[in-house]
């Protein structure tokens, strides 16, 4: 869901006056807005009593927390035996051109980011990408990521 300050105090709400529940007062921000919002850390450090750089020191050690909001289009690209054999790191390059951003970073429009995975089960149609539940295979075909960028993009 969207940033909001009253759900925000509301998951704090759990953990006020506790002490050491620091980390598991994040999982619960990130979990309801899936990233932790920068404005939502004045608060937190407010209401748990911590001091705010002890929220980004915990931000930056522990990879699982982000303050990005997340991308609307997740773009799962297969990196597979399958799929790297048959082209995936052209495929990444060419996502990376079109999209101007690397692995894992949000595209300033909040549409897109890109996230390397496993084996998606569809080999054959090798290199494959997944955006939403919508498979996409055969990338190397001309124009084929341009396009499904655009309809994405088309779609907003
Ligand atoms: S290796 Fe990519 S779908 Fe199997």
């Amino acid at each position: 869901m969207p940033y909001d300050e009253k759900r925000l105090y509301e998951v704090l709400d759990d953990f006020k006056g506790k002490k050491g529940v620091l980390i598991e007062a994040l999982h619960g921000v990130q979990e309801v807005f899936g990233y932790i919002p920068e404005e939502s850390i004045p608060i937190i450090a407010e209401e748990l009593l911590v001091p705010v750089s002890e929220i980004y020191g915990v931000i930056t050690f522990y990879n699982f927390f982000t303050t990005t909001p997340p991308s609307k289009y997740e773009i799962k690209l297969c990196f597979g035996t399958a799929c790297y054999v048959k082209g995936a790191e052209q495929v990444l390059e060419k996502l990376k051109g079109i999209l101007r951003v690397p692995i894992g970073t949000t595209t300033p429009d909040g549409l897109f980011s890109i996230q390397p995975v496993r084996c998606l089960g569809a080999c054959s149609l090798a290199p494959a990408m997944l955006i939403g539940d919508e498979l996409y295979g055969k990338l190397l075909e001309e124009g084929k990521i341009e396009s499904i960028i655009e309809e994405y993009r088309n779609k907003g």
